[in-house]
C-alpha cells in the first residue's frame, strides 16, 4: 500500500463527536473485558467527576477547536448510573465549547437494573434523545449464565419506557451463547423483533482473555459454537432482521430507516471523535493528521491526573500506515463499504491483485464508486482484512 495524509483544516474539519466513558458498573458480567469497575468502589462525589470530565474537554478543545458537535456518546460501563444533572452540566460544558448541532444524537448506554422510568424521563431532560440498552438475552436461563442481575421481563419493561420517552431506543443481545441452538436464538429474536425495536445490536458471544469466561472455557465448561454453526446463527440473524425491516448496516448494527447511531456512523467512517473518561479512546485531526488519544484507565488515577494536569490523556500522530490501515478496517465494517474515490484521494492504494481475487472469489465487490464487503465476505471479514492490509 501506499499512503498519504488527507489534509484536514479549520476548514474542512471532519465531523465531530464526543464518547464520554462512565466507568461503573454495579455488577461486572463475567464475560466482559472492558474498563469497567464496581460501582460500590466509586468514592469521588459528581462533583469532582464533572470537574474532572470539564478539565478534560477544554483541554481536547484547545487541541481541536473546529466545528459543532453533532454526537455525544455516553458509554461504559452503565453510564445510566450517572445522575442527569451530571449528564446535563456535561452537555452545557460541549455546548459552551464546540455548540451542539441542533439536531444532535445524545446516546447513552443503560443496564435494565438502573433504567427505571422517571430516571430515564431525567436522562431525556438532561439532553438525551437515544438510549441503547444492554438486554444480552430475553431468556432467564441464559441471563443467569451471563452473571446479568435483570430477568427478561424487567429488560422488556425497561425498553418499552426508553420507546415511549426518546427519539430512538436500541437493545444489546449477545448471542452464540453456550448451548445455544438455532430454534432457540430464532425464537428468541423473533420475539426481540415483536418489541419493534429502532435499533438493535446483536453481538456474536466473544470469548476474552482475563476474563471469568475465558476460564471456564479453558475448562472445557463452556459448551460454545463451532465456527460452521456460528455463521448459520450470523445468517439466520441477517435474514430473520432483514425479513423484519431492520437491515444490517454494520457487520453487529441493524436499524430502520433513519434510526441508524450516527455516532458510530461517523466513526466507521473515518470521523473525529473527543474520547474523555478514564480508558476512553478518542481520534482527533490536529494540523491534518489523525491524533490518538488514550485516557488513564483506573478511575482514581484519571481524576488525579484530571486534578493535577487538566487530562488523563496520551496523545500520538498516527502514522500514514496506521491512518490508513484504520480507515480500511472501520470502513469495511459498513454495508455502504467505503467510497473508492475517497480511498484514492487518501492516497490509500490496495493491492490490485489481492482486490481481484478477493472479487474473484466472491467476498467484495467494487463498483459505481463503493468497495463493499459481500454476505459472503461478511463472515471472513478478518480475514479479508488481513489480505487487503497486509
Ligand atoms: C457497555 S455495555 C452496554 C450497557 C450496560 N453496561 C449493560 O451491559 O447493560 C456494551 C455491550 O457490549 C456487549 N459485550 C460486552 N462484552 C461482550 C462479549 N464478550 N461478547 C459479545 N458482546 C459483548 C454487550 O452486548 C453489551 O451490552
Ligand atoms: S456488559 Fe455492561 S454491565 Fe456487564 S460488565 Fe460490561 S459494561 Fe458492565
Amino acid at each position: 500500500m501506499s499512503h498519504a495524509a488527507a489534509k484536514v483544516t479549520a476548514h474542512n474539519p471532519p465531523p465531530l463527536g464526543v464518547y464520554l466513558h462512565w466507568p461503573f458498573c454495579t455488577a461486572i458480567c463475567p464475560y466482559c473485558d472492558f474498563n469497567v469497575h464496581a460501582a460500590h468502589k466509586n468514592t469521588a462525589t459528581p462533583q469532582d467527576w464533572l470537574a474532572a470530565y470539564r478539565a478534560e474537554l477544554r483541554h481536547a478543545y484547545e487541541l481541536r477547536p473546529h466545528g459543532a458537535v453533532a454526537t455525544v456518546f455516553f458509554g461504559g460501563g452503565t453510564p445510566s448510573l450517572m445522575p442527569p444533572q451530571l449528564v446535563g452540566d456535561i452537555l452545557h460544558e460541549i455546548d459552551a465549547l464546540w455548540g451542539l448541532a441542533e439536531n444532535a444524537e445524545i446516546s447513552l448506554e443503560a443496564n435494565p437494573v438502573s433504567a427505571p422510568q422517571p430516571h430515564l424521563q431525567a436522562l431525556a431532560g438532561a439532553g438525551v434523545t437515544r438510549l441503547s440498552l444492554g438486554v444480552q438475552a430475553f431468556d432467564d436461563v441464559a441471563l443467569k449464565t451471563l452473571g446479568r442481575t435483570h430477568s427478561a421481563q424487567q429488560a422488556r419493561t425497561a425498553f418499552e419506557a426508553a420507546q415511549a420517552i426518546f427519539d430512538s431506543a436500541s437493545f444489546d443481545l449477545i448471542y452464540a451463547r453456550p448451548a445455544q441452538s438455532l430454534d432457540d436464538w430464532r425464537t428468541e429474536l423473533s420475539a426481540a423483533l415483536a418489541l419493534a425495536p429502532q435499533h438493535m445490536s446483536l453481538y456474536q458471544l466473544t470469548i476474552e482473555p482475563d476474563t471469568p469466561f475465558h476460564a471456564r472455557a479453558a475448562q472445557g465448561k463452556l459448551p460454545l459454537p463451532d465456527e460452521d454453526m456460528a455463521a448459520d446463527l450470523f445468517e439466520l440473524t441477517q435474514s430473520l432482521c432483514a425479513d423484519a425491516g431492520l437491515p444490517a448496516y454494520e457487520i453487529s448494527n441493524h436499524a430502520r430507516d433513519g434510526h441508524h447511531c450516527r455516532h458510530n456512523s461517523a466513526i466507521w467512517r473515518g470521523g473525529d471523535y473527543i474520547g474523555v473518561g478514564p480508558g476512553a479512546h478518542g481520534r482527533l485531526s490536529v494540523d491534518g493528521r489523525k491524533h490518538a488519544s488514550l485516557a488513564e484507565k483506573q478511575p482514581a488515577a484519571w481524576l488525579a491526573a484530571c486534578a493535577a494536569h487538566g487530562h488523563g490523556w496520551q496523545i500520538k500522530p498516527l502514522s500514514d500506515a496506521e491512518a490508513a490501515e484504520e480507515a480500511v478496517m472501520l470502513g469495511l465494517r459498513l454495508h455502504e463499504g467505503m467510497a473508492l474515490t475517497a480511498l484514492e484521494a487518501r492516497g490509500i492504494a490496495l493491492p490490485s491483485a489481492r482486490l481481484k481475487s478477493l472479487q474473484q472469489d466472491g467476498l467484495l465487490t467494487a463498483r459505481d464508486d463503493a468497495l463493499q464487503v459481500t454476505a459472503k465476505g461478511r463472515l471472513l471479514l478478518d480475514y479479508i482484512i488481513g489480505r487487503l492490509l497486509a
